[in-house]
Protein backbone atom coordinates (compact mmCIF):
# COMPACT_ATOMS: atom_id res chain seq x y z
CA UNK A 1 0.00 0.00 0.00
CA UNK A 2 1.84 3.90 -0.81
CA UNK A 3 1.11 6.65 1.19
CA UNK A 4 -0.45 8.90 -1.99
CA UNK A 5 2.51 10.98 -1.89
CA UNK A 6 6.53 10.44 -2.14
CA UNK A 7 8.06 9.20 0.80
CA UNK A 8 10.20 10.15 2.28
CA UNK A 9 8.21 13.18 3.59
CA UNK A 10 9.82 15.92 5.95
CA UNK A 11 7.22 17.39 8.73
CA UNK A 12 8.59 19.74 11.68
CA UNK A 13 6.74 21.62 14.07
CA UNK A 14 6.08 22.14 17.97
CA UNK A 15 4.76 19.78 20.58
CA UNK A 16 1.44 20.61 21.92
CA UNK A 17 -0.68 19.01 24.77
CA UNK A 18 -3.26 15.97 22.63
CA UNK A 19 -6.34 14.86 25.15
CA UNK A 20 -3.43 12.88 27.76
CA UNK A 21 -5.04 9.76 26.41
CA UNK A 22 -1.86 8.47 24.46
CA UNK A 23 0.11 8.06 28.28
CA UNK A 24 -2.83 7.42 30.39
CA UNK A 25 -5.33 5.09 28.80
CA UNK A 26 -2.75 3.45 26.17
CA UNK A 27 0.59 3.66 27.81
CA UNK A 28 1.75 4.56 24.31
CA UNK A 29 2.81 8.35 24.92
CA UNK A 30 2.64 10.66 22.20
CA UNK A 31 3.71 13.86 20.59
CA UNK A 32 0.97 16.04 19.41
CA UNK A 33 2.02 18.15 16.28
CA UNK A 34 0.53 22.28 16.43
CA UNK A 35 -2.34 22.33 14.38
CA UNK A 36 -1.37 24.99 11.70
CA UNK A 37 1.53 22.29 10.43
CA UNK A 38 -1.48 19.70 10.22
CA UNK A 39 -3.42 21.53 8.25
CA UNK A 40 -0.68 22.68 6.23
CA UNK A 41 0.24 19.14 5.39
CA UNK A 42 -0.77 18.37 1.88
CA UNK A 43 -4.39 17.08 0.71
CA UNK A 44 -2.22 13.93 -0.87
CA UNK A 45 -0.49 13.26 2.56
CA UNK A 46 -2.48 10.23 2.92
CA UNK A 47 -4.10 9.93 6.20
CA UNK A 48 -2.96 6.71 8.61
CA UNK A 49 -0.01 5.53 10.39
CA UNK A 50 3.63 5.20 8.90
CA UNK A 51 6.86 4.66 10.60
CA UNK A 52 10.21 6.88 10.18
CA UNK A 53 12.78 8.55 12.03
CA UNK A 54 12.07 11.74 14.72
CA UNK A 55 14.86 14.26 15.81
CA UNK A 56 14.52 15.86 18.93
CA UNK A 57 16.97 18.24 20.97
CA UNK A 58 19.78 16.62 18.62
CA UNK A 59 18.88 13.20 19.31
CA UNK A 60 17.60 10.69 16.21
CA UNK A 61 14.73 7.91 17.56
CA UNK A 62 12.54 5.83 15.59
CA UNK A 63 9.07 6.31 15.72
CA UNK A 64 5.60 5.45 14.54
CA UNK A 65 2.73 8.03 13.65
CA UNK A 66 -0.63 8.08 13.08
CA UNK A 67 -2.60 11.17 10.93
CA UNK A 68 -6.18 11.38 10.82
CA UNK A 69 -8.92 11.61 13.25
CA UNK A 70 -8.47 8.58 15.51
CA UNK A 71 -11.41 6.68 14.67
CA UNK A 72 -11.81 5.10 17.93
CA UNK A 73 -12.11 8.03 19.56
CA UNK A 74 -14.55 9.91 16.96
CA UNK A 75 -12.13 13.30 17.22
CA UNK A 76 -13.66 16.15 14.59
CA UNK A 77 -9.94 17.45 14.26
CA UNK A 78 -7.01 15.79 12.29
CA UNK A 79 -4.36 15.13 13.81
CA UNK A 80 -0.81 13.86 13.82
CA UNK A 81 0.70 12.04 16.95
CA UNK A 82 3.96 10.72 16.72
CA UNK A 83 5.38 7.98 19.08
CA UNK A 84 9.24 7.30 19.76
CA UNK A 85 10.40 4.41 20.54
CA UNK A 86 12.16 5.69 23.49
CA UNK A 87 11.29 6.33 27.57
CA UNK A 88 11.21 9.83 28.09
CA UNK A 89 10.78 10.82 31.73
CA UNK A 90 9.23 14.37 31.26
CA UNK A 91 6.72 15.45 29.24
CA UNK A 92 7.83 17.23 25.78
CA UNK A 93 5.31 20.10 25.49
CA UNK A 94 6.88 23.00 23.64
CA UNK A 95 9.86 21.42 22.26
CA UNK A 96 10.59 21.15 18.14
CA UNK A 97 9.99 18.11 17.06
CA UNK A 98 11.35 17.01 13.10
CA UNK A 99 10.41 14.06 11.62
CA UNK A 100 11.14 11.69 8.00
CA UNK A 101 8.28 9.67 7.25
CA UNK A 102 9.86 7.17 5.43
CA UNK A 103 6.90 3.94 5.17
CA UNK A 104 3.35 3.71 5.07
CA UNK A 105 1.92 1.21 7.40
CA UNK A 106 -1.91 1.08 7.23
CA UNK A 107 -5.02 2.60 7.24
CA UNK A 108 -6.19 3.98 10.45
CA UNK A 109 -8.97 2.24 11.85
CA UNK A 110 -11.73 1.91 14.41
CA UNK A 111 -11.39 -0.80 17.41
CA UNK A 112 -13.97 -3.16 19.14
CA UNK A 113 -11.78 -2.06 22.20
CA UNK A 114 -8.89 -0.32 23.57
CA UNK A 115 -6.84 -3.59 24.15
CA UNK A 116 -7.24 -4.18 20.43
CA UNK A 117 -6.10 -0.64 19.61
CA UNK A 118 -3.42 -1.12 22.04
CA UNK A 119 -2.53 -4.34 20.39
CA UNK A 120 -2.46 -2.96 17.03
CA UNK A 121 0.24 -0.44 18.05
CA UNK A 122 2.30 -2.25 19.54
CA UNK A 123 2.20 -4.35 16.00
CA UNK A 124 2.93 -1.12 13.91
CA UNK A 125 5.89 -0.84 16.42
CA UNK A 126 7.31 -3.92 16.12
CA UNK A 127 7.45 -3.22 12.30
CA UNK A 128 8.73 0.11 12.19
CA UNK A 129 11.02 -1.17 14.49
CA UNK A 130 12.26 -4.01 12.16
CA UNK A 131 11.34 -1.79 9.04
CA UNK A 132 14.20 1.03 10.10
CA UNK A 133 16.84 -1.05 10.88
CA UNK A 134 17.97 -1.64 6.83
CA UNK A 135 21.25 0.13 5.68
CA UNK A 136 19.16 1.58 3.23
CA UNK A 137 17.12 3.29 6.04
CA UNK A 138 19.92 3.56 8.62
CA UNK A 139 21.04 6.10 6.06
CA UNK A 140 18.69 8.63 6.24
CA UNK A 141 19.60 9.13 10.28
CA UNK A 142 22.04 11.25 9.43
CA UNK A 143 20.59 13.38 6.75
CA UNK A 144 20.60 17.60 6.66
CA UNK A 145 17.02 17.75 7.55
CA UNK A 146 16.86 16.17 10.67
CA UNK A 147 20.44 16.70 11.99
CA UNK A 148 20.56 20.91 11.47
C1 LIG B 1 1.22 4.24 15.77
C2 LIG B 1 -0.17 4.72 16.11
C3 LIG B 1 -1.26 4.13 15.48
C4 LIG B 1 -2.56 4.56 15.76
N1 LIG B 1 -3.62 3.96 15.13
C5 LIG B 1 -4.88 4.36 15.42
C6 LIG B 1 -6.01 3.76 14.75
O1 LIG B 1 -5.88 2.90 13.87
N2 LIG B 1 -7.24 4.20 15.10
C7 LIG B 1 -7.44 5.17 16.05
O2 LIG B 1 -8.57 5.51 16.32
N3 LIG B 1 -6.41 5.76 16.67
C8 LIG B 1 -5.13 5.38 16.38
N4 LIG B 1 -4.07 5.97 17.01
C9 LIG B 1 -4.29 7.16 17.81
C10 LIG B 1 -4.52 6.88 19.27
O3 LIG B 1 -5.87 6.63 19.43
C11 LIG B 1 -4.08 8.16 19.95
O4 LIG B 1 -2.69 8.21 19.98
C12 LIG B 1 -4.65 8.32 21.29
O5 LIG B 1 -5.99 8.62 21.13
C13 LIG B 1 -3.97 9.42 22.09
O6 LIG B 1 -4.41 10.66 21.67
P1 LIG B 1 -4.06 11.99 22.48
O7 LIG B 1 -2.55 12.13 22.46
O8 LIG B 1 -4.73 13.09 21.71
O9 LIG B 1 -4.57 11.84 23.85
C14 LIG B 1 -2.77 5.57 16.72
C15 LIG B 1 -1.66 6.17 17.35
C16 LIG B 1 -0.37 5.76 17.07
C17 LIG B 1 0.80 6.40 17.76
Amino acid sequence: MSSGSVLPYFISGVIVKGFGRGSRSLGIPTANISQDVVDSLSQDFKIGVYYGWAALEGQIYKMVMSIGWNPFYKNEKKSMEVHMLHKFDNDLYGKYLKIAVMGFIRPERDFASLADLIKEINNDVEIANTSLNTSEMIGYKSCEFLNS
